[in-house]
C-alpha cells in the first residue's frame, strides 16, 4: 500500500465545517483499505491573517509542496466586513496557491442528481464538465490605478492570455471530452469584443480539435451561454473557457443543478509537478456559518475528485455513489439535515 500525505486548510466561514464532514467521509473510504492516508492541518485564511497578518508565507507553500494532494474548505471574509481589505487573502492566499502550484486545469463537474430539484422548469438530463483555465486570464493581477481616488482615475486589470496557457488547457478539455460519451466541447469566450484573446482561444480550439478527430465542438459567446445554461443544460457535455467566465458560468451551473452546496472543483496539476488542490466552488459563506446549515456535500464530492486524482477511483466512486443516495434520500425526511447529519448519512452509506 501507499502512504498519501494530504494537507488540510480547512479556512474561514462554513469551510471548517464542511471540511469537517469530508474529512469524515475520506478517513472512513480509506480506512482499513492496503492504503493510509495521512493528513495535515493548516491553519490559513481571513481569521488566521486577523490573528497573524499572514496571508500565505513562503515557508508554508514549501511545507504545502510536499503533500500529495490539497483538501481546501473556503476562505474569504465577510462583504461588509471592514477589517480585511476585500481580495487579499483571495489574491494572496487562494491565488497564490493556484498560481504557485500550476492549477492550469479548474475542473468543475455540474451533474443534476436525482431526487434534487432544480430551480429550472425542464432542466432535462444536466451532466457537463466546465475545464475552466485556472492560471491566466484576467487573475492573474496585471493592471493598476492611476489618480487613484480622484474624478481622473484610470483602472485597469489586464487579461493574460498565453499560447501555452490556453492550449494546454484546450488540449485537456479535448482529452476529457475523449473519454466521455457525447464527446463533445464547447467553447466560451467573447471573440466578437475581446479580440486578442478570444482569437488565440479559436485558433486553438481549431488547432485541437485536429487531434481529436472523434470529438465534435462548437462554440458561444459567453452572453449567449448563460442564456443556454438556462434554457437548454443538457446540450453541454465539456465547456472549455477562460478563469473568469468560467467563475461565473460555474456558479450559474451550481443554481441550476440544485445549489452551490453540491458543486465540487478541482484545481489540478496535469504534469504532476505540484499537489492539486480539491475544493467546493462556493465560498465561506459567512451568511450561514456556524450554524450548521451549510451542505458539506460539495467538500465531500470533492473529495471524490481528490481520490480519483490520486488513483483510487474505486473509493471515489464509492463516495459519489453515497453522495447521490443521500440526495435521494432527503426526500423522504421533513427536517433539513445538519451540515454533520448529512456527512454521518453519506458515512453510513458507505458502511
Ligand atoms: P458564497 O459562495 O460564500 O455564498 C453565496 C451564497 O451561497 C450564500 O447565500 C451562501 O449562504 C450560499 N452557500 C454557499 N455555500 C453553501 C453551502 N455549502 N450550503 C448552503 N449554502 C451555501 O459567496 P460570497 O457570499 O460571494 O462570498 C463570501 C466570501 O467567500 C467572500 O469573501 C468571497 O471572496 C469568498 N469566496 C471564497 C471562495 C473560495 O475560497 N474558493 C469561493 C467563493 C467566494
Ligand atoms: C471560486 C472563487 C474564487 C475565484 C475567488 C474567491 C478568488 O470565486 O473559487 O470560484 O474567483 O476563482
Ligand atoms: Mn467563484
Amino acid at each position: 500500500g501507499k502512504v498519501f500525505e494530504i494537507a488540510v486548510i480547512p479556512g474561514d466561514g462554513i469551510g471548517p465545517e464542511v471540511v469537517a464532514e469530508a474529512v469524515k467521509v475520506l478517513n472512513f473510504v480509506t480506512n482499513g483499505g492496503e492504503n493510509e492516508v495521512n493528513l495535515t492541518n493548516y491553519k490559513l485564511g481571513a481569521e488566521h491573517w486577523l490573528e497573524t497578518g499572514e496571508t500565505l508565507p513562503e515557508e508554508t507553500l514549501e511545507n504545502l509542496k510536499k503533500h500529495d494532494a490539497i483538501l481546501f474548505g473556503a476562505v474569504g471574509a465577510a462583504p461588509g466586513d471592514t477589517r480585511i481589505p476585500s481580495g487579499l487573502i483571495e489574491r494572496e492566499m487562494l491565488l497564490k496557491l493556484r498560481f504557485s502550484l500550476d492549477h492550469y486545469v479548474n475542473l468543475r463537474p455540474s451533474k443534476l442528481y436525482p431526487g434534487i430539484e432544480s430551480p429550472l422548469a425542464n432542466p432535462g438530463n444536466i451532466d457537463f464538465i466546465v475545464v475552466r483555465e485556472g492560471t491566466e486570464g484576467p487573475y492573474v493581477g496585471n493592471g493598476g490605478s492611476v489618480r487613484t481616488g480622484t474624478p481622473h482615475e484610470i483602472a485597469t486589470e489586464v487579461s493574460v492570455n498565453t499560447a501555452f496557457g490556453v492550449e494546454r488547457v484546450v488540449r485537456d478539455a479535448f482529452a476529457r471530452a475523449s473519454r466521455r460519451e457525447r464527446k463533445h466541447v464547447t467553447l466560451v469566450h467573447k471573440h466578437n469584443v475581446l479580440v486578442h484573446a478570444g482569437h488565440l482561444w479559436r485558433r486553438t480550439v481549431e488547432a485541437v480539435a485536429k487531434e481529436f478527430p472523434e470529438v465534435t465542438h462548437d462554440y458561444l459567446h459567453v452572453d449567449a451561454a448563460t442564456i443556454f445554461l438556462t434554457t437548454d443544460p443538457a446540450r453541454f457535455d465539456v465547456i472549455v473557457t477562460d478563469n473568469l467566465f468560467g467563475d461565473i458560468l460555474t456558479d450559474q451551473a451550481g443554481a441550476i443543478t440544485g445549489g452551490i452546496g453540491l458543486s465540487a472543483s478541482g484545481n489540478i496539476n496535469m504534469s504532476r509537478t505540484y499537489p492539486s488542490m480539491f475544493e467546493p466552488v462556493h465560498g465561506s459563506a459567512p451568511d450561514i456559518a456556524g450554524q450548521q446549515k451549510a451542505d458539506p456535500t460539495a467538500a465531500i464530492l470533492s473529495v471524490a475528485l481528490m481520490l480519483d486524482h490520486l488513483g483510487l477511483s474505486e473509493e471515489s466512486k464509492a463516495v459519489e455513489q453515497a453522495v447521490e443516495k443521500e440526495i435521494t434520500s432527503r426526500q423522504e425526511l421533513t427536517d433539513r439535515r445538519t451540515t454533520s447529519e448529512i456527512g454521518d448519512a453519506i458515512v453510513a452509506l458507505l458502511a
